[in-house]
This record gives structure tokens, sequence and C-alpha cells, in this order.
């Protein structure tokens, strides 16, 4: 990221809410056949809303007790029995600090994602992968033999567990080439609304998965699948896992949902959510994965090429990251607005839904002027009870932490 790129961040942010806020004041225009289909409307009860009351507590920001980066996202998942945070965009600090109030203001460089350990202390993790003067390196590498560069983008979701004896683990991503100036509206557009159109002008090409395994007890990418790096072209299949990924406690899978295709037109039909999921064994057999055709048709081996209201699981969802919680007794999607800084729960007695509407638990209050709230992140391993749930959420680059208590 350059500073004028951080210059038209105002412009592309107004850019994206005047289309979001197009697209709620005049709802999704579907076709007959779609209406009667739409498995992406609310359906069920809100256990949340429904069964319980709940206070919400600020707690503060979350911070490195190693760094001082800014950075954004943070989607939590498990592996070997640890919890790691996967973080967006990362803008380091001056070299060597770690206290935040020292910082320098500028820019001092940044990673497009990185991992960090996270602690018993909701508002503190350990980053990773930190270099000689403290500077934290990429998690998921760029290939130059794929033409990819340091400019490419590679949008993650949580870690999964894939095989709990062995320690390995998988990470979904976006490999994005990021054009110049447009990559802050694409990246805007993901992380608020899950969707984004002009899939050649913002230099999408595909989702993929990488091998997590831990070298010296660290989390490190060994191994990227498919021939270019990425299995789901862009062009024409779902991004699964761009919006989120989650390893089921309650079963052998692995889920993930993504975005529609680029080849897929329009606000409106380029913000549906898909899903796909795979036996957490077999995260790395392609041909393992199943996908979600709606509730009609249920899940397929067959790749999905419809890509509809009936097909979709969610609208407009943003990032997020589903969790099982197991004293509401129902699966929760943590998210944020998109058009508000509202963190909004939904529920679902299954991950592929149907989901609830959304119970607004929180209305956080955006930091600067320019400031941008998004991705809902769950931190399940702070209570296993599930009486209490620990959010955090990107505000202008800060990672805020509330925690919700149900009754
Ligand atoms: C930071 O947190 C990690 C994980 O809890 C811990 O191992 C480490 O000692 C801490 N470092 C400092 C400087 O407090
Ligand atoms: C992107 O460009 C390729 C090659 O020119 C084309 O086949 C594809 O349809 C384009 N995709 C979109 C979303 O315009």
């Amino acid at each position: 990221m350059t500073l004028s790129s951080l210059a038209m961040r105002a412009v592309t942010v107004l850019i994206v809410l005047s289309q979001v806020a197009a697209a709620r004041i005049s709802p999704p225009v579907l076709t007959r056949s779609q209406e009667d289909l739409d498995n992406t409307r609310p359906a069920g009860v809100n256990i949340i809303s429904h069964d319980h009351t709940f206070t919400t507590n600020f707690l503060g920001l979350q911070l490195a007790n190693n760094s001082a980066s800014h950075r954004d996202l943070g989607f939590t998942g498990q592996l070997g029995g640890r919890w790691y945070a996967v973080y967006g965009d990362v803008l380091w600090c001056a070299p060597g600090v770690t206290d935040p109030a020292k910082d320098s203001p500028g820019f001092h460089g940044m990673v497009r994602d990185a991992i960090s350990l996270c602690t018993d202390d909701p508002l503190v993790v350990h980053d990773l992968h930190l270099d000689i003067v403290g500077r934290q390196q990429q998690f998921i590498p760029f290939h130059t033999e794929w033409g990819e560069t340091g400019d490419f983008g590679f949008g993650g979701t949580s870690l999964v567990e894939v095989d709990s004896e062995t320690n390995v683990g998988a990470v979904f991503y976006l490999v994005v080439k990021i054009l110049p100036g447009v990559h802050l509206l694409l990246a805007v557009s993901i992380e608020l609304t899950g969707s984004c159109q002009n899939g050649n002008k913002t230099g999408y090409r595909g989702a993929g998965i990488a091998k997590v395994q831990l070298l010296d007890g660290i989390p490190t990418v060994t191994h990227r699948f498919g021939d270019r790096g990425y299995w789901w072209d862009a062009d024409s299949t779902a991004r699964y896992g761009d919006v989120a990924a989650f390893r089921d406690p309650r079963s052998e899978y692995i889920y993930a949902w993504g975005g529609a295709p680029m080849k897929i037109k329009g606000w409106v039909d380029s913000s549906y959510v898909y899903q796909c999921r795979v036996k957490a064994t077999e995260a790395f057999d392609l041909a393992r994965y199943e996908y979600w055709w709606g509730r009609q048709m249920g899940w397929k081996s067959e790749s999905l090429t419809t890509f509809t209201a009936e097909t979709a699981v969610m609208w407009m969802s943003g990032q997020g990251q589903v969790v099982w919680n197991d004293y509401l007794g129902c699966y929760v999607f943590v998210r944020l607005g998109p058009l508000s800084n509202d963190v909004l729960l939904r529920t679902a007695p299954l991950p592929e839904g149907p989901w609830s509407d959304d119970v607004k638990v929180f209305t956080a209050t955006p930091i600067g002027q320019d400031g941008m709230t998004y991705a809902g992140v769950a931190h399940p391993y702070l209570d296993p009870s599930g009486r209490s749930m620990v959010i955090s959420y990107t505000n202008n680059n800060n990672i805020e932490v509330i925690k919700v208590a149900f009754d």
C-alpha cells in the first residue's frame, strides 16, 4: 500500500457505501422463480433474541505484546491445541517499536496477511514470524513462478484444523493481483459486503487452500494447492473461503463461504454468498469437496454452476466467523454492518442454515473520519461453555474487542 493509495481510501469507501446504501434502499430485484426460492431470507428464530437476554461490554483494543502494527481481520482458528488469529493487511510500525504509544507516524511498510498467537487475555496477541527488526512477515507466501509478486493480495480467513494428531491445518485465501488505485475498493468491498464487481478490473485470480504445519511450533504455510496456487477460478466459481471458514467441532467437516464468481454481474446478484464443505482429513483433495446447491437440492459433489438466491446461503453478509455455541445450542455467525457499525449475530441449527435474522449486540464507533468497521471475529476458546462470547472486529485498522454475556 502506498501513501497515495491510502489517500484514495476515503473516496473508495464512499463509492462502496453509496452502492451498499442503494442496494439496501431498494431490496434485491428478483425474478418470480427466485422469489419463490430465496434461501438467503432469514428463516427460523434467532436463538439469542428469542430465548435469551444479553449484556455487552466493550473491553478495549486488541494489541500484540511484541509489536505495534496496525491491521485488520484477525479471524481465529485452532491448531495443535492453540488458537491463532489470521490478519489481513498488516501495517508495520517503525522498526523495533513494541509500544503503540511510541510508534512514529507514517507508513513503515506492510504485508498482506499475517498470523499471531491468541492468548488467555482477549486484548493480547503475540505476533509470529517477526524478522530481526520486529516486522511481521507474510503468512501466505507469493510464488513468482505463478506470476505472483509482492503486489498480490491473499485474503485469508480462519485457520482450520485438518488433522489434530499431526498438527496439520489449512487456510483458505483469495489470490488477487492488486492493481494500482483499485485494491482498496476491492478490499473494502469484500470485507464490508462479501461481494465485488468487475473482477477483471480488480484482478481476482481465484480462491485456494494452503497446508499449514507447525514448524518449530509456529504455524507455517508449507504448500499451496492448485497448478497456479488456487483451485476455484474467480471468474466462474465462488470464492470459497473469502467470507468465512470453519472447522465444525460437531462433525468431521470444514465449511467455507465465499462470494459470487466475477462473471455474475450487478450489485445484487454479485452479493450472494455460496458455501462448500469437505471432511477435514480430505481438505487437500479437491475431488472430495461438496457444494451447497440450496435447501431443495442440498449438498452435491458436482461443482456449483448456478449462482442464484436458491443456491446461495446468505446475501451481502460481509466477512465474519461461524462458531458452535454450546450454551445457546446453535451455530452463530458473527459479522458487522455492512451499512452500519453494528455487530450482528445470526443463528442456525446447521452450518448450511437456515440462518435466522440478525440480532444487534453492539454498535461500534468508527475511529477517525474515514474509519470503517468490519469483519466480525469470534474467540470461542475464551469461554468454551458458550455463556459468553468475546468478539473482535476491525475499526480503521485497529482491532476492538467486546464481550457478550447471555443470561
Ligand atoms: C506475549 O504473549 C506470549 C503468549 O502468551 C508469551 O509467551 C510472551 O512471553 C509474551 N511476551 C511478552 C513480552 O509479554
Ligand atoms: C475477464 O477477462 C477474461 C479474458 O479476457 C474473460 O474471459 C472473462 O470473461 C472476464 N471476466 C469478467 C468478469 O469480465
